[in-house]
């Protein structure tokens, strides 16, 4: 085994299936030994089984490597503190706390019902908070610590996810607080906004919802560009962050798919300004003065999804015109 986080203890929330599957399995690999949680739940959070987990640990034992399995539901607290206590229980520490366990509920916005948005802001929001509360007291305690977080892209803005992008964005929050409550205890804490082929991103429903707002061709390049992207490519970025090499990361956010990844500006900063020299502004004024300033220019449809400008195909990665591929590529010594 590779040993980048040999004697490390890492929890992984919804590692039974997709991106934290692969989270699990790689850690273990680096010689973590891996905390696996999952409900076992449905894509959209219904039901549950212990299935998924169990069968990662057992995958991750059959590797030589340590693993153990908790079937409990990030959205209770009590849940979500026994969750950080296996792993207390089990191997004695927490180093590394990746929040992954993730459902959808999408609805445009005037039919989503409070369920729908509760349900998927306890899973993502909620649960990130209360996995993070309880590592950050173990970590506290043994001056370092890893939390990795998951938001998406989806957070800028995407059609029909009003409560996923919430939560998403809240993740953003969180994450750059969490940051800073904690450096001063050697731990850091950073997200990432992922995109891989999982049951939450292929579907015939999504493809639907696309082609309705995008057109068939953006919506079946968008297809192909998330079928091209597997969950095994988001680890890497993931295992470095939880590694001791990423001493000095911390409260950034990073876009990660397929070759791709990317750090984003962040937090995202002012990108016009007027300032009234010697007064403030009245509302005759501003009606007067904004459209000829900050918002110039604005008044085209908004996209479904905010991020448009970022687009693959065969010649590789787009970002507004420029081809990102060769530009984020280092030259390899
Ligand atoms: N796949 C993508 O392109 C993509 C894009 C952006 C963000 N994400 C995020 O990445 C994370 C992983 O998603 P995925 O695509 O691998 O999905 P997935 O459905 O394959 O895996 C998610 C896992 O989380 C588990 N889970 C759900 N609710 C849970 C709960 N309350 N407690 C514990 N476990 C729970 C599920 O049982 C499932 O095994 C999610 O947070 C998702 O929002 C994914």
């Amino acid at each position: 085994m590779p040993g980048l986080l040999n004697g490390r203890v890492a929890i992984i929330t919804g590692a039974g299936r997709g991106i934290g599957r692969a989270h699990a399995l790689e850690m273990a690999r680096q010689g973590a030994k891996v905390v696996v949680n999952d409900l076992g739940t449905g894509r959209d959070g219904a039901g549950n089984s212990q299935g998924p987990a169990g069968e990662i640990v057992a995958e991750i034992k059959k590797m030589g490597g340590q693993a153990v399995a908790n079937y409990g539901s990030v959205t209770d607290p009590e849940q979500a503190n026994a969750i950080i206590k296996t792993a207390v229980d089990t191997f004695g520490r927490v180093d590394i706390m990746v929040n992954n366990a993730g459902i959808l509920r999408d609805r445009i916005v005037f039919n989503m019902s409070d369920e729908e948005w509760d349900l998927v802001l306890k899973v993502h929001l909620y649960g990130t908070f209360y996995c993070t509360r309880a590592a950050c007291r173990i970590m506290k305690e043994q001056g370092y610590g890893r939390i990795i977080n998951t938001s998406s892209i989806a957070g800028m803005g995407q059609l029909g996810q009003v409560n996923y992008s919430a939560a998403k964005e809240g993740i953003v929050g969180l994450t750059r607080t969490v940051a800073r409550d904690m450096a001063r205890f050697n731990v850091t804490c950073n997200a990432i906004r992922p995109v891989a082929a999982t049951r939450l991103t292929v579907t015939d429903e999504l493809y639907e919802m696309r082609r309705k707002s995008m057109g068939e061709e953006k919506a079946m390049q968008w297809r192909k560009a998330i079928e091209a992207a597997s969950p095994e490519d988001i680890t890497p970025v993931v295992v470095f962050l939880a590694s001791e090499q990423a001493a000095n990361v911390t409260g950034c956010v990073f876009d990660v798919r397929s070759d791709f990844v990317a750090r984003y500006e962040d937090p995202p900063r002012l990108c016009k300004t007027i300032v009234k020299t010697g007064g403030k502004w009245s509302v005759e004024e501003l009606i007067e003065v904004m459209p000829k300033t900050l918002t110039a220019g604005l008044g085209e449809p908004l996209p479904a999804v905010a991020v448009k400008q970022l687009t693959c195909d065969a010649k590789g990665w787009e970002f507004d015109g420029k081809k990102l591929t060769e530009a984020a590529t280092p030259p390899v010594k």
